[in-house]
């Protein structure tokens, strides 16, 4: 089986591209923007000019799966623009590469829970309405409307993964890379929000399990899979495992700001996943755990 993993070399493609690496009977194959010289199986891409054809048309891949794009609200506020080439015009560009030169390649999107925006009832279903709450998430939208516009038309084999909140070695944005870059300044920690808003953690190799378990399933047609453990957690209790974790001495207060973009409460209905065949191999502490050693070793 051949896999081309776009964004190898981001947080959750790098996950993937080493899980991938180690499976059996699987050849992977990697592309990002950024310069490679020792791996005969990496495509360089030109970032202003993303062309995706010559590497459909230089070998036929099995599996494509999509971890390039931006993942981070505040900057979609920030540069909208730029999120969008990231997180729409790139999908369109690859679905496009692949329908004129493989479409037999099955095609996954890193998609996010971001689509939801506040979902309610919880735990939330792929069925729910999406309203979401920033361009990040208005744009994630757009390209699972995209993928489907692909299987629809074009009849490209699709499988859009919402991923909830990813973590682990590698991370270097988010919750909790901004505590871990404020521990290591003295004093108390301030963080936005009350403390008691939830999320789903899922750990970067779990996300990649998650993957492979959907790719060996041999799904045909296009799909929408939550992509969580079905354990929310509220941030002031995650946020104090990893202090304590760091061995941070100071206090921890919340300012009560809800920031623009930020759902308050995610809690993922995971049967779709489950019914796969998927288990969560790494639970919150010992993630934790190995995100601070990692951290830690970085120092
Ligand atoms: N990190 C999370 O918590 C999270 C949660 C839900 C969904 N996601 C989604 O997962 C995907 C990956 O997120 P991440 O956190 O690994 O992001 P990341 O920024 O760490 O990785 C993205 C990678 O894409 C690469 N890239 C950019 N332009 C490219 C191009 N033209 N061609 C090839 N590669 C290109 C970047 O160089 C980078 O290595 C994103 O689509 C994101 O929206 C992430």
């Amino acid at each position: 089986m051949k896999v081309l993993i776009i964004g190898s070399k981001g947080f959750i493609g790098s996950a993937c591209h080493s899980y991938f690496q180690h499976a059996q009977h699987c050849e992977v194959h990697g592309a990002d923007v950024v310069a490679e010289y020792n791996d005969p199986n990496y495509y360089v891409i030109d970032g202003s000019n993303s062309d995706f054809k010559e590497i459909f048309k230089s070998q036929k891949f099995d599996w494509c799966i999509n971890c390039a794009g931006a993942a981070s609200v505040p900057d979609s506020f920030v540069n909208p623009a730029r999120d969008y080439l990231l997180n729409v015009h790139l999908v369109m560009l690859l679905l496009t590469a692949i329908k004129e030169n493989n479409s037999s390649c099955k095609f996954i999107q890193l998609s996010s829970a971001a689509v939801y925006g506040n979902p309610s009832p919880l735990p939330v279903k792929e069925t729910a309405a999406l309203e979401p709450l920033s361009p990040y998430g208005i744009h994630k939208r757009h390209a699972e409307e995209l993928c489907e516009l692909y299987h629809n038309f074009f009849g490209i084999n699709i499988f859009i993964l919402r991923i909830f909140s990813a973590y682990g070695p590698g991370l270097k944005k988010q919750l909790f890379w901004d505590l871990f870059k404020k521990s290591q300044i003295n004093g108390d920690i301030s963080l936005l929000g009350t403390g008691k808003e939830t999320r789903e953690f899922i750990f970067v190799s779990d996300i990649a399990a998650a993957i492979d378990t959907l790719i060996n399933s041999a799904p045909t047609g296009f799909k929408i899979i939550n992509i969580a453990n079905s354990a929310a957690i509220c941030i002031e209790e995650a946020a104090k495992t990893l202090l304590t974790n760091l061995n941070f001495k100071g206090n921890l207060t919340f300012n009560g700001v809800v920031r623009r973009g930020d759902p308050l409460h995610w809690h993922a209905d995971t049967s779709l996943l489950k019914d796969l065949g998927y288990k969560q191999n790494i639970g919150f502490e010992e993630g934790i755990n190995l995100y601070c050693k990692w951290l830690k070793e970085r120092e």
